[in-house]
């Protein structure tokens, strides 16, 4: 029987290839001018799958971007596995930080990557770590060692909400019947500190709109005498935080779960350099919530950030103006039992109630999803600690992410299932950022740890 290892190394140009040329693809969800790029790959995503071994593959349509659902049926009486992943792609902006364009891939080594890192955007989010899975039905398939049923079901609408997945999934029940979900949508501790995704954040995501005068105004005749949005708008912005870097916003915290000591003495032990991690993104100092530390900052506690604001004149040289409105675009990341719904209406009501006379306010919700977390005693998640300690050698580190996927809290929903996260990408990777890669080394593990778990998740079923 051939070990994962030796088909990887046999195959593993073609497997670089492959995925080169799904990332030559510019499939930017948020951009309706790339609808036919969104089509085009969802084709290539089904012809990968039914190379892999898929029995069927469909593409299903949607109000929106199509889904790709494909299936292996084994034998009804063994577990069924669902994996889930994104063939969609942030967008590239801005282009000119890039070092090479976004979508002409090309490798090059850096310090964390020896072994050489794909650069391209969607490397690592989401179209590099959605394609391990497929390399690793196709080592089983073709290695006659597939221990069980699988499911894939790849969207193309994850970076801007999910929206028709929601649509699907409620109507899909029994097809997506599963035993558990596969995601490998987040990352890694370091190379060689393995780790498992345990929790996630939910989001909340709101445009707010100020608008004062009926029209743009000399900032020398009216300046001083009436609210200037702009200056408003920061000021409401500002006041959102106290000095302890809390949110103001009333009844924000009440339903937000509150960790154990004992646990968060735990999550302090993963480990963590505060000098490397300034040093990667050049910053001095870190910042954030009184009493909290920077890797609870960033997992257990909720924030507020703004996104993008703008407003007025931002031309060359100077205008000297009073402009009639104001935007911004505000996150807030959410923790387990705070509602994203509920959430929203409270920023709504705040963010109204604290404007002075003279401005008018709009609030705007977008998306949202519930935050996610996974006990590290089921079945599920040992099956997933072995697979890890099968490639690694160790034993994985479980980390709550500050990331959101917010299906996930959906599967679990209408699905009644658990999932695993297993990310490979590192922070490093700068998804979602200009000059985004992925480890071809981390690619490669991904593709043997994937069967490994397979096979500890049959066995332990049984
Ligand atoms: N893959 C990311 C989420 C992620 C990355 C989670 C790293 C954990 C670690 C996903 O594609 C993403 O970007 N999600 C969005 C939310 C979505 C609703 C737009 C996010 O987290 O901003
Ligand atoms: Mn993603
Ligand atoms: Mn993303």
């Amino acid at each position: 029987m051939k070990s994962a290892k030796t088909y990887i190394t046999e195959h593993k140009q073609r497997f670089i290839d492959e995925l080169i040329e799904l990332l030559k693809i510019p499939s930017i969800s948020a951009n309706s001018a790339h609808k036919g790029d969104l089509i085009k790959t969802a084709e290539a995503v089904k012809v990968s799958l039914e190379k892999a071994g898929c029995q069927t593959v469909e593409i299903c349509e949607t109000p929106g971007y199509p889904i790709v659902y494909g299936e292996i049926v084994v034998d009804k009486n063994l577990p069924t596995i669902l994996v889930y992943g994104h063939y969609d792609v942030q967008p590239p902006d801005p282009l000119d930080l890039w070092d090479s364009p976004p979508f002409e891939p090309v490798i090059k080594t850096t310090d964390i990557h020896p072994d050489g890192a794909i650069f391209a955007r969607g490397s690592c989010d989401d179209k590099g770590q959605m394609y391990m899975h497929v390399k690793a039905l196709e080592y089983m398939t073709s290695t006659d060692q597939l221990p069980c049923n699988v499911k894939f079901m790849i969207e193309g609408e994850e970076e801007v909400g999910s929206e028709s997945l929601g649509w699907f999934v409620e109507r899909n029940r029994e097809k997506l019947a599963n035993d558990v979900v596969l995601i490998s949508d987040t990352g890694m501790i370091a190379p060689d500190v393995p780790s498992i995704t345990t929790g996630l954040r939910g989001l909340s995501y709101v445009e707010v709109e100020v608008t004062g005068p009926n029209r743009d105004l000399h900032s020398g005749l009216y300046g001083g005498a009436v609210a200037n949005p702009i200056n408003v708008l920061t000021k409401m912005i500002a006041s959102l935080h106290d000095e302890n870097n809390h949110i103001t916003i009333p009844g924000f915290y009440d339903d937000v779960e509150e960790l154990s000591l004992e646990e968060r003495a735990k999550m302090g032990e993963a480990p963590f350099s505060k000098d490397a991690y300034l040093k990667a993104i050049d910053i001095e100092d870190t910042y954030g919530e009184k009493g909290y530390t920077t890797n609870e900052r960033n997992s257990i506690r909720p924030t507020l950030d703004v996104n993008g604001i703008w407003g007025g004149y931002i031309g060359e040289g100077a205008k000297t103006v009073i402009a009639s409105q104001a935007f911004a675009k505000i996150s807030m990341r959410l923790v387990p039992d705070q509602d994203w719904k509920k959430i929203t209406d409270l920023f709504a009501k705040h963010f109204e109630s604290i404007a002075p006379k003279g401005v008018r306010v709009k609030v705007t919700p977008h998306h949202g999803g519930q935050a996610y977390v996974t006990p590290i005693d089921s079945l599920e998640y040992k099956a997933a600690e072995k697979a890890y300690e099968a490639t690694f050698g160790k034993t994985p580190i479980p980390q709550r992410s500050g990331g959101s996927i917010p299906i996930v809290a959906l599967f679990e929903k209408e699905l009644k299932s658990k999932t695993i996260l297993m990310g490979f990408g590192l922070d490093s990777d700068a998804i979602h950022s200009p000059n985004e890669h992925f480890g071809i080394w981390n690619y490669l593990k991904g593709i043997e740890t994937i069967p490994q778990f397979y096979h500890f998740f049959t066995e332990m079923s049984k």
